[in-house]
């Protein structure tokens, strides 16, 4: 993990945008963030461009976090190390780079990286480490289906017959995006499925109502097309199982597995995130509990100690035909990103049964 000038002095710098966590601290949690997906972390700091370059081309990794401070957004130096080094490297920032000052949305580090992640405080750390760490387990490709860099999905393990489509959340907003469902990915390939893991327009970048729909359903059967596959699921997880079951309206042989899903946005959620998605628009006809045209069938699945979507969300979506609740003991809004944490595993049985009474 590198970090380039002014690093250091996290937790004193500007704390208002980079927080108050200091660098060591977050080298800490670094390691043992590492740790949880088998990855040892270890870590660099320095103000010197020719210093960070120096590190990336003699030091043995297998790939790299880095946030390169402003170097990113003049820095061809360092795209360069970057590509000599030859692994693959994640671009963090801690801070929202693309509501700031406009130069700060210009990278010339991004096109020598796999990834980039910001506007997520430190956690950017945590998910790129993650995103490394499972972006190595299993071979995929990105294909696109649309002209944008949002409209793309990466596709594991085509060769299967069931198909499960990922639809990641966020509350919509833009610097969340689909290495959040990384680890279900490689978990549900992992035990024999096709996986699609899309993304989309989000709030922020161009999406929110109704066209962050219009983007799942356009990605839900381009993914359908790429896989020749029996029965099809599509997963979304909070906003994303959102977006899931009205995309569904339109797939009728689509069965959807909601977690943790947002589905009455008559309910302000997420600290403003549902006025950002709506923009004025009715909460009512954006609501998957409101419309009244779901024949899916559609299993829902939520934490009893969620504190970010309240479990009546799926409790009273699941009064409909078809449907049906699971309710999982102590589970909170993000278990169903962390694979490795267990109560993923107990609740993945019931989704792949569920999946085996589709057609
Ligand atoms: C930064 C964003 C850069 O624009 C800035 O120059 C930094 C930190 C971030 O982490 O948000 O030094 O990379």
């Amino acid at each position: 993990m590198v970090n380039g000038p002014n690093l250091g002095t996290l937790g004193v710098r500007e704390p208002e945008i980079y927080g108050s966590v200091t660098l060591p601290q977050v080298h800490e949690l670094c390691r043992s963030w590492g740790a949880e997906v088998q990855l040892e972390v270890d870590t660099y700091q320095s103000n010197h461009e020719g210093e960070l370059i120096d590190r990336l081309l003699t030091a043995d990794f297998d790939g790299v976090v880095i946030n390169p401070g402003a170097l990113t957004h003049y820095s061809y130096a360092l795209h360069d190390a970057l590509l000599a080094a030859g692994k693959p490297a994640v671009e963090v920032h801690i801070s929202d780079v693309w509501t700031r000052e406009r130069w700060r949305r210009r990278s010339v580090v991004a096109p020598a990286c796999v990834y980039t992640i910001y506007g997520r405080g430190v956690m950017g750390y945590h998910w790129a480490i993650r995103h490394l760490a499972f972006r190595s387990r299993m071979p995929f490709r990105t294909l696109s289906y649309g002209p944008l860099d949002d409209l793309v999905f990466d596709l594991r393990n085509t060769d299967a017959t069931r198909l499960a489509v990922l639809v990641h959340g966020g509350f919509w907003r833009h610097q969340w995006t689909r290495d959040l469902m990384d680890g279900m990915a490689v978990d549900l390939a992992g035990r024999g499925w096709a996986t699609a893991n899309l993304e989309y327009r989000r709030v922020g970048r161009g999406g929110g109502w109704p066209l962050s729909v219009d983007d799942v359903e356009r990605g839900i059967r381009a993914a359908i097309d790429a896989v020749s596959a029996d029965q099809v699921a599509l997963i979304g997880h909070s906003a994303g199982a959102h977006l899931a079951l009205l995309a569904s309206e339109r797939l009728p042989d689509v069965g959807v597995v909601s977690l943790a899903g947002i589905t009455d946005l008559t309910e302000e959620l997420g600290d403003g995130a549902v006025a950002g998605f709506l923009r004025g628009a009715d909460p009512r006809a954006a609501s998957p509990l409101h419309r009244r045209s779901f024949e899916n069938p559609t299993l829902l699945v939520h934490g009893t100690l969620d504190d970010r979507v309240p479990p009546h969300q799926s409790a009273r979506f699941a009064a409909g035909p078809r449907r049906r609740l699971l309710e999982v003991p102590g589970g909170d809004h993000f278990f169903f990103l962390y694979p490795e944490r267990g109560l993923w595993q107990e609740v993945v049985s019931e989704i792949e049964s569920f999946v085996s009474t589709l057609r």
